[in-house]
């Protein structure tokens, strides 16, 4: 890997860390980034594969919302080719949305995706078989959430499948310690010194806002999914499915 795709972004003392955001900065570093930090990153995403396997049926759509580089889409479109359905991946960040295209133009075999710039809380969602979530939830203001989530329901047709993948907070404060600990721990043994995990947990405090198992499982039933279940966890990261 070169230094310049290597994630150093929080190594040095930074002072004031500010509030975390996708700018061209992350772009550069998201891989390798998002693989030293979330365990199960790659599970997660052979995964979300094997159920666009299941679950997309011919002449439908398939959304990722919040696509960053089009990981997820990637996996989703190597496992649905000849069905005839469109993968609409959508993101917020003009810099994510411009490497996502670049490295979706030198992929064979992408299929057909359209790319959006836009809100995932605005969008709209229709002829759904896959909607996917892979850490994307977690960004949404809490209070805009049951919302988007309303709306992914109502797109989705009947035998759909919602995948929602998200860091989790726990209760009591004690266990929620523990497993924040064991992530550190495995963020250390990918090379994360304790100055880059202190200055990346200011930088996205508040920004990131985790809920509990519970509450996402609260939720996703009121909204009318009667049949879900998380399928991976480790530690405080976890991957969920829905089905209507
Ligand atoms: C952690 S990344 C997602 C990783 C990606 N799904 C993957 O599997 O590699 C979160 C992404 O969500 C995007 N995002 C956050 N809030 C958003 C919103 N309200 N609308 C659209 N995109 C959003 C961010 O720009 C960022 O690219």
């Amino acid at each position: 890997m070169s230094d310049s795709s290597r994630d150093n972004l929080f190594a040095n003392p930074l002072g004031q860390v500010p509030g975390f955001v996708f700018d061209e900065s992350v772009v550069d570093v998201f891989p390798d980034m998002i693989s030293r930090s979330v365990p199960g990153y790659e599970t997660i995403l052979a995964y979300t594969g094997e159920l666009a396997d299941r679950y997309v049926q011919p002449n439908t759509h398939c959304y990722d919302l919040g696509c960053s580089l089009g990981a997820s889409t990637l996996a989703m479109s190597q496992r649905i080719n000849g069905r005839n359905a469109k993968i609409i991946a959508v993101d917020n960040s003009d810099a994510m949305l411009k490497k996502c295209a670049l490295i979706l133009a030198s992929t064979p075999d992408t299929g057909a995706v359209e790319l959006v710039n836009g809100d995932i809380c605005d969008i709209e969602i229709n002829n759904a078989s896959l909607v996917v979530m892979n850490f994307t939830l977690q960004f949404v203001p809490l209070e805009q959430r049951a919302n988007l989530l309303e709306k992914i329901y109502q797109g989705l047709n009947p035998g759909g499948c919602l995948i929602i993948s998200e860091k989790l907070s726990f209760e009591p404060e004690s266990l929620n310690a523990l497993l924040s600990e064991l992530h550190h721990g495995f963020k250390r043994a990918q090379g994360y010194s304790d100055l880059e995990i202190s200055q990346k947990r200011d930088s996205i405090e508040n920004v990131l806002v985790p809920e509990t198992l519970d509450s996402h499982i609260q939720r996703l039933r009121a909204c009318g999914f009667q049949s879900t279940s998380p399928w991976f966890q480790c530690f405080n990261f976890c991957s969920l499915v829905a089905i209507k």
